[in-house]
């Protein structure tokens, strides 16, 4: 198998997204029908440094459903020799006999990039640090804006939260900014708002955006909005008004009728539960579409393309 790690989203190119969101599709038929053994004789690591439900179960069920076998801890930074200050490229270097393709989250930002620089086998960057990306969570995100909207050029999207540390919308920005005419807005509190290298990024690409600490004249005009967790402890001491950043019912009637709300989850109190059931919100639908596509990208690199 061709290395090829996931790192972060800007390695991803528009012709390769089209080919991922095919196989995605592929795949959700695949597992209705029970799922394939043709990856069978393949291992996938599961190495996670801080909590997960979504990605590390998604990743474990998508190597379960190719008929492939999984090796995982619960807690790496507990139940691995972590714990005895063992180095994450020393972890890496002996994993990397066990399995092909180790999928790893990491409280460092650059802690999938250390894990890259000494493995033989495919690193996928599960989320690393505070303020690094999230790679196949923002393809999951595209993903589903692509089945929902059908489109992903032209769109307006809005992304709302603590959105300096979100690696999520961080990753998601870079992936949005390979389309034509899209239209960005970063909905957060000044001292949480989207930094400034993806900004920069942004102005190189020419993809239009604006910063807002509010949803008023926002919502209106989104076609899709993107809610993440707020820090609320960071702003205790400010003087900010944190219902400004919840979305509730009375927002619902101002959102346009086919926009779609995306959350990465788990979510707060961001997202109040009476919106679930309306139409426009797709988390719930976002997160079983991360199943197909890591089933899509495991198949992708254990073929080699
Ligand atoms: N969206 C996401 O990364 O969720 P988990 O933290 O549960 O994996």
């Amino acid at each position: 198998m061709n290395i090829k790690h996931i790192i972060e989203s800007q390695q991803f190119k528009v012709p390769r997204i089209m080919e991922l969101f095919e196989r995605t599709n592929a795949m959700k038929k695949i597992v209705a029908r029970g799922g394939t053994l043709d990856y069978q004789s393949k291992i996938l690591a599961t190495l996670f440094y801080s909590p997960s439900t979504r990605t590390r179960f998604s990743f474990e069920s998508a190597m379960y459903r190719l008929g492939g076998k999984v090796l995982s801890t619960e807690n790496a930074r507990e139940f691995s020799s972590e714990i005895k200050d063992e180095r994450l490229e020393d972890t890496i270097r002996i994993i990397n006999n066990y399995c092909d393709v180790i999928v790893l989250r990491h409280h460092e930002t650059g802690g999938a990039r250390r894990a890259a620089s000494v493995s033989n086998v495919p690193i996928i960057n599960a989320g690393d640090g505070s303020g690094g990306q999230h790679p196949t969570q923002a393809l999951l995100d595209l993903y589903t804006i692509h089945q929902e909207c059908h489109t992903i050029d032209g769109l307006s999207v809005a992304f709302i939260g603590a959105l300096d540390n979100g690696r999520t919308a961080r990753s998601l920005a870079y992936l949005l900014s390979k389309f034509d005419r899209v239209k960005l807005y970063f909905i957060a509190p000044k001292e949480l708002q989207m930094k400034q290298d993806i900004l920069d990024h942004l102005d190189e690409h020419e993809i239009s955006y604006e910063l807002t600490n509010t949803t008023k004249n926002i919502i209106e005009k989104v076609d899709i909005l993107y809610v993440t967790r707020i820090d609320r402890e960071r702003l205790q001491k400010k003087n900010v008004n944190l219902e400004e950043y919840n979305i509730t019912p009375s927002i619902l009637k101002r959102l346009k009728k086919n926009a779609r709300i995306l959350h990465p989850l788990p979510r707060s109190v961001e997202i109040s539960s009476e919106v679930d059931s309306d139409p426009r919100a797709a988390y719930f639908r976002q997160a079983e579409n991360g199943l197909y596509l890591r089933m899509a990208l495991l198949s992708m690199l254990f073929d080699g393309e």
